[in-house]
């Protein structure tokens, strides 16, 4: 006698048409009907349960996307069907089944992991506790009597667990930064700032800048200025300082090298009156790049560059600094600031990003720190743990792909970068492209009114409107690899990825 209520739920739930005569009449005279129909059902459960193998093979489904599903073999189903699967499944056991392929994939391809990490966080010791309410998987920073951490960051004693090596200094100065140095000595993952470290740990995020902080007059008399500090930095930053002075070039330095102004003034309010900054890092390090010249930045005021040799990366767009990448540019870096001081139109081309936003490079490296180091690190760690119980000959065993007609649909998975969890996406064989897969995921998270995580954190002026991809890359890469470096050559290339890698995870960062 459960079966009616049951039924009715289901019917609700799933919007199923029981049938003009059932639905309209009363719960009892229901029941009598259900009962004698009941050898019919059964029936109808066969032919219906073959009609479903059979649709494996031969279905031939749908649109694109798989959005919309229109076919003889669902209409077929619809007679033989609908209401039935209903039923079914609330006489127990049998579960509604559309059987597209793409939800045939969706069920079979699901993994079942051994560690729920809302309920079990990833544990990360070695910093103050901290619980991440707003990351991505469950993460908590600290100790736990009763639990092992999963890892600790730079241990003081004998390590009980793997250990995280992070540090926002150069190489130059902690040898011991260098990624395969640390990893030689046995560290596991690393963060640092280079884009190639297992988590980044950069100076740049939204927060901490008010980067589109408008542009004031340049009242000051000098051309530009100084805060350096450490005169003897590893690198030619102190040379550089002393030979932009003998080419002319006034500056008025408020740290404690070649001091000539009280430095006990707030740097970025008196940044914003001069032309130009000397953003002057203590070592040239690929992707060291630090608030001296960030601050540069929000003070409108043109970074004067020494320091990272990909200092371009860092920039809001190409013309918007000056690189002193050896001591022989300094001569024509001190020409160009002479041009530019006395053009105000070409000095505004520099600092046209201000007003026009900047580029998406470089909104997509500071959307990377719109998640906290920490918490991008949790993620990093229960990716690899989900990564390693897929090493199971079991999860190996997934079909991940499937044929409907004369085409295969191919099962991937996809997140936005910060997240933790994947959504599937198919595509099918006879559109098997960059441009296929880029649309594939627009629709994807558009239909699901999807809000990048940087949302809330970048300038609202700078935010845009509409969701556009920025990068697609497959889960695994270095940020460094992801946002410069890879890219697939071709559709062919494309292609390749899903057949040697069975349910392809994919990362998307949107701008
Ligand atoms: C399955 O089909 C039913 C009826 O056509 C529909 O209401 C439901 O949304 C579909 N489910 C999925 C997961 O597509
Ligand atoms: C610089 O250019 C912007 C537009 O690109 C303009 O609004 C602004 O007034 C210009 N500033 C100067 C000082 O010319």
């Amino acid at each position: 006698m459960g079966i009616v209520p049951k039924l009715r739920g289901a019917r609700t739930h799933e919007g199923l048409p029981i049938s003009d005569g059932l639905s309209h009449s009363s719960s009892a005279s229901n029941n009598k009907k259900w009962l004698t129909l009941m050898p019919l059902f059964v029936a109808l459960l066969i032919i219906a349960e073959i009609g479903f193998l059979g649709r494996l093979g031969i279905i031939k489904n749908a649109d694109f996307f798989g959005m919309f599903r229109k076919s003889h073999t669902s209409a077929r189903l619809k007679v033989a069907g609908s209401r039935d699967f209903g039923i079914l499944r609330a006489l127990g056991g049998y579960r509604y089944r559309n059987s597209t392929c793409e939800e045939w994939l969706e069920r079979e391809d699901a993994v079942v992991y051994s560690r729920d990490f809302s309920q079990d966080p990833i544990l990360v010791s070695g910093d103050p506790p901290k619980v991440l309410t707003t990351c991505a998987v469950g993460c908590k920073i600290g100790s736990d009597p009763n639990k092992k951490p999963d890892v600790i960051i730079n241990p003081r004693s004998e390590p009980v667990a793997p250990t995280v090596l992070r540090s926002m200094e150069s190489t130059a100065y902690y040898p011991n930064n260098n990624i395969a140095l640390a990893q030689r000595k046995g560290y596991e993952y690393v963060m640092t700032t280079s884009l190639s470290s297992d988590v980044p740990v950069g100076y740049f995020s939204w927060a901490e800048y008010d980067i589109m902080a408008p542009v004031i007059p340049k009242i000051k008399k000098a051309l530009a200025a100084a805060f350096i500090s450490n005169c003897h930095a590893h690198n030619f930053r102190l040379q550089a300082l002393v030979g932009l002075e003998k080419e002319d070039i006034k500056i008025d330095s408020y740290g404690r090298c070649n001091r000539n102004h009280n430095g006990k003034v707030d740097k970025v309010k008196t940044l914003k009156h001069y032309k130009f900054s000397l953003a002057f890092e203590n070592s040239n390090e690929e992707d060291y790049v630090t608030e001296k010249f960030f601050q540069s930045l929000v003070a409108g005021s043109v970074p004067v560059v020494v320091g990272a040799p990909n200092i371009e990366d860092f920039a809001p767009s190409p013309g918007s600094y000056l690189h002193i990448k050896d001591l022989e540019d300094i001569h024509s870096v001190a020409e160009r600031m002479k041009y530019l001081a006395k053009n105000p139109d070409a000095y505004n081309q520099s600092l046209r990003w201000k007003y026009e936003g900047p580029s998406d490079s470089f909104k997509a490296l500071f959307d990377m720190a719109a998640v906290h180091s920490s918490c991008r690190l949790c993620i990093h760690l229960a990716t690899i743990f989900r990564e390693e119980e897929e090493k199971n000959p079991d999860v190996q065993k997934r079909p991940c792909k499937c044929e409907t007609g004369s085409e295969t649909v191919y099962h991937l998975y996809l997140r936005e970068r910060g997240r933790f969890e994947f959504d599937s996406i198919f595509l099918r064989s006879g559109d098997l492209t960059l441009e296929a897969l880029e649309a594939a995921v627009l629709m994807h998270f558009k239909s699901r009114k999807h809000e990048p995580i940087w949302k809330w954190e970048r300038p609202e002026s700078i935010r845009g409107g509409e969701l556009k991809v920025y990068r697609i890359y497959p889960l695994g890469l270095t940020q460094r690899q992801a946002l410069y470096t890879f890219k697939f050559q071709d559709d062919a290339d494309l292609r390749n990825h899903f057949e040697s890698n069975p349910c392809a995870k994919f990362e998307v960062i949107f701008v």
